[in-house]
């Protein structure tokens, strides 16, 4: 990695976050999907975006496979290297919440610490973390890519769930299990709504 940059200095921006706001008739914030592959991250994250564009919010969707295209495509799945995709995601999502989006994450994000050092850059209260409580044997029966199969037969190595750990949050702000208590599985359209209720009763929409 570069070595840190010194001499540099912080500059004020003109125009302050408070007037983004209201410009956007909206408060941002970061919104941070995590759990299994195949647990249903990306799903939620689009619809919570397409409940929130109706509702003339603003939202951006930050999702794991797709910024390993471009802004980290330079990074594996390494330890180290998973702790500088999250850092990375989590920088931009800080600026995105910055310029007053409602932004959207859905990234694995399986260590602890790393979602904890995000929640750290936000002003307190604009990181809502939520956790995608779904068992892997659910994740790995629906095998939507095709990856479990491959990390089972040991084609893939270091593969969440499967030979590399994920850490449960010990307090997301939200928990969306895949069914509900009389046994029916959940809609993503209603996960969305138990995301936006959140949002709505903590002030940030
Ligand atoms: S992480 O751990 O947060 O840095 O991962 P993320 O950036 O969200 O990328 C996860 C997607 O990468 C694919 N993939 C893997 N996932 C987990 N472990 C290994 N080894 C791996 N290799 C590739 C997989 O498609 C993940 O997407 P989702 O949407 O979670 O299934």
């Amino acid at each position: 990695m570069a070595p840190a940059c010194t001499n540099i200095r912080w500059h004020d921006g003109c125009v302050e976050r408070k007037e983004r706001q209201s410009l956007l008739n909206q408060k941002g914030c970061v919104v941070w999907i995590t759990g299994l592959s195949g647990s249903g991250k990306s799903t939620v994250a689009c619809a919570i975006d397409h409940a929130l564009a109706r509702m003339g919010k603003l939202c951006y969707v930050l999702d794991g496979d797709n910024v390993r295209h471009g802004l980290c495509k330079d990074l594996g799945f390494s330890t180290a290297d998973r702790e500088e995709n999250i850092r990375r995601v989590g920088e931009v999502a800080k600026l995105m919440a910055d310029a007053g989006l409602v932004t959207l994450v859905s990234c694995i994000s399986p260590y602890r610490r790393d979602r904890e050092f995000v929640r750290g850059l936000m002003s307190k209260g604009e990181f809502v973390e939520v956790y995608m409580k779904v068992p892997l044997s659910i994740c790995e029966k629906r095998d939507c890519k095709g990856l479990y199969k491959l990390a089972r037969a040991g084609v893939i190595k270091g593969f969440t769930g499967i030979d590399d750990p994920y850490e449960v949050s010990e307090k997301p702000e939200v928990t969306l299990e895949a069914t509900n208590v009389a046994g029916e599985l959940v809609t993503p359209d209603c996960m969305a709504e138990t995301v936006i209720d959140h949002l709505v009763v903590n002030g940030l929409l």
